[in-house]
């Protein structure tokens, strides 16, 4: 039986797509490899090619997803450079750039790209909403603890991983991915629990 794998480190992630997809009986296996990322604005550039080269290594069906939290006071930073950043100055960094910033609107990004020739797929999903002006909560990951989605009070790290799920970006791109093999590739479950692989 083959498995669908999320070519990730991020167990956080992992376990969000993973409950989205199986609303439509698919389940994920993880495969933990270095996920080799170009220099691009565009986050779907970046996915694609990370998703060919993990393609060219694990020669199995697999997805890449690639975020990025869009700040609109920022010109749109971090953006596509939201991993380095989150890494260097973390979300405290964030909210020391944003001290004198009125404009508090920001969206996130994901785009997933699916592999598995001859198919290549790219899902996107966008949820806007605004940076606060300390960090809350105590869940999720990444700069959950600084961002509220539009019509809620609470950030993401307030939510639990269902409610995250129902309105995040990510939610919204693997959703549209579920949806797209369930209706084009019905036979196809990805079933192979404890397949996950690191390299
Ligand atoms: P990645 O390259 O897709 O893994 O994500 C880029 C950066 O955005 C990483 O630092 C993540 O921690 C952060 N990020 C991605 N998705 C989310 C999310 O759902 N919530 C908060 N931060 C996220």
């Amino acid at each position: 039986m083959e498995c669908l794998y999320l070519v990730t480190g991020n167990e956080n992630k992992y376990k969000e797509a993973s409950e989205i997809l199986s609303e439509y009986g698919i389940k994920l296996c993880m495969a933990n490899i270095d996920k080799l990322e170009i220099q691009s604005p565009r986050l779907e550039d970046i996915a694609l090619f990370a998703a060919r080269i993990a393609f060219f290594q694990l020669k199995k069906p697999l997805i890449v997803d690639d975020s990025g939290l869009f700040i609109n006071s920022l010109k749109g930073f971090p953006g596509p450079y939201s991993s380095y950043v989150y890494k260097t100055i973390g979300y405290e960094g964030i909210l020391k750039l944003m001290s004198d910033k009125d404009n508090r609107r920001a969206c996130f990004k994901t785009v997933a790209v699916l592999v598995y020739p001859p198919i290549e797929k790219i899902f996107v999903g966008e949820t806007c909403g605004y940076i606060t002006n300390s960090p809350r909560g105590s869940g999720g990951f990444g700069f959950d603890p600084i961002f509220v989605p539009e019509g809620y009070n609470q950030t993401y790290a307030e939510m639990g991983i269902e409610e995250k799920n129902t309105i995040s970006h990510r939610g919204k791109a693997f959703r549209k991915l579920g949806l797209w093999l369930a209706k084009n590739l019905p036979g196809f479950k990805g079933n192979n629990p404890g397949s996950n692989i690191t390299i």
